[in-house]
């Protein structure tokens, strides 16, 4: 096991009917701007419930993160802080709008050009507004971790920072608060949770046993309820709870504390939503059985691990196991409803140019486990992925 530090601050309030509990979380004197997606919030009714959970204190609504929250609509929030006063952040909504506000929240306070923060990657936080959060899309693990993703839209530009300034001070899980998500979003949440685990644990072996059954935990349940989440009539409460968990545990730091980490995937996957707007998760299911392809001589001891205990490979020669493993990832995804190849998002081998091209302006151009993906390699991946 690699040396790690582990600290997560981020007080979980999991449950059914837990939004009342903000009344004891937000400080009775705050001044609160509650941050909200697009109609979602407001239609759902869970805008009103936490409206009404702030009681007396003085709150306001910034309405209008788009998914993929862009840079602009960012800093409007924040000239809105300024010139009002606002010191506590609430966001009602999914990895979009918890993502935007960790970026307001530190961007409030920074002097400067906010859009150093990106560029820097969050290194030169140095504060930022205390924040709660209600999640709503059980799926990226922003509830409860320190990182997000800003989109410059004008440029084309997806990136990620992360600070330990940033960690949510709550986030309010209630699973039904899902119930409204069209099958599209939860099957989304079950990749990208997948894609999570599968890239902290899908390196090379450090004798880290308890991190690999964490994580092969995880994966477990969430094949096991994926398929099940979408062919259920009606929401089931324990399975939208087990997905609510386990979204938030495989990005939380926990199984990623003491292994390698890889992060390729995500990495050429923002870009083919910064350039094509195709779902996070999406671009996940895209890019992942490529890469595992393009990686089976370095990923080969965890990818026959992986096959064995996720999907009970335990017959063939190796080449034959790490094959199946790949083609049942590939097969999950597709049964969650989720198209795995390139073509079916209406891109051909001319698009592949500027995906690279962006990889490589944007310092994409060491990534993996090793460091040893380069834009060539991308490039590569990015064809298998046609
Ligand atoms: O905008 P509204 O109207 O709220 O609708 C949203 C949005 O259209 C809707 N939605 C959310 N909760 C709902 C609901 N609709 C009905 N009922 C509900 N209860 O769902 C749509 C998508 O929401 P979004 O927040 O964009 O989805 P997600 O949670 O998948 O977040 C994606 C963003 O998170 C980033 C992604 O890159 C992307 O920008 N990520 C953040 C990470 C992190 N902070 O650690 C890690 C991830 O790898 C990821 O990169
Ligand atoms: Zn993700």
């Amino acid at each position: 096991m690699l040396n790690f530090d582990f600290h997560n601050p981020t007080h979980i309030v999991f449950g059914k009917d837990r939004i009342a509990d903000i009344a004891k979380l937000v400080p009775a004197s705050a001044k609160v701007l509650i941050l909200v997606g697009g109609a979602s919030a407001e239609k759902t009714g869970t805008l009103a419930e936490v409206r009404q959970a702030l009681g007396a204190r003085q709150h306001s609504t910034f309405a209008g993160i788009e998914p993929n929250p862009s840079y602009d609509t960012a800093l409007q929030a924040v000239a809105r802080i300024r010139a009002e006063g606002f010191d506590f952040l609430l966001a009602v909504g999914g990895g979009s709008v918890i993502d935007a506000t960790k970026f307001i929240a530190a961007a409030a306070l920074f002097e400067g050009d906010a859009w150093d923060i990106l560029l820097q990657r969050g290194r030169n936080i140095g504060q930022a507004l205390p924040f709660g959060a209600v999640l709503t899309l059980p799926a990226t693990g922003s509830e409860m971790n320190n990182g997000g993703v800003i989109t410059r839209r004008d440029i084309g530009a997806k990136l990620p920072f992360r600070s330990a300034k940033v960690f949510p001070l709550f986030s309010v899980l209630d699973p039904t608060k899902t119930y409204t998500l069209p099958p599209q979003q939860l099957a989304n949440g079950v990749v990208d949770a997948f894609v999570h685990t599968v890239e902290q644990y899908l390196t090379y072996p450090v004798n880290a046993p308890v991190q690999d059954r964490f994580a092969e935990g995880l994966l477990q349940t969430l094949v096991e309820i994926g398929p099940r989440l979408l062919a259920a009539p009606t929401p089931v409460y324990d399975d939208r709870a087990s997905l609510m968990w386990a979204a938030t545990l495989a990005l939380n730091g926990l199984i990623g504390a003491g292994v390698p980490q890889d992060w390729a995937t995500h990495m050429v996957g923002h870009e083919l939503t910064a350039l094509h707007n195709i779902d996070h998760a999406r671009t996940l299911a895209i890019v992942l059985p490529a890469m595992l392809e393009e990686r089976r001589v370095q990923k080969r001891d965890k990818l026959l691990q992986y096959g064995e205990r996720v999907w009970g490979i335990h017959t063939g020669t190796d080449d034959e196991r790490i094959t199946a493993a790949i083609a049942q990832t590939r097969d999950f995804f597709e049964r969650m409803g989720i198209a795995t190849r390139l073509s079916a998002y209406g891109l051909g081998a001319d698009a592949i140019d500027t995906v690279v091209q962006q990889l490589q302006d944007h310092g994409m151009t060491q990534l993996s486990e090793h460091g040893d993906i380069t834009p060539a390699i991308s490039r590569r991946i990015l064809k298998a992925a046609l």
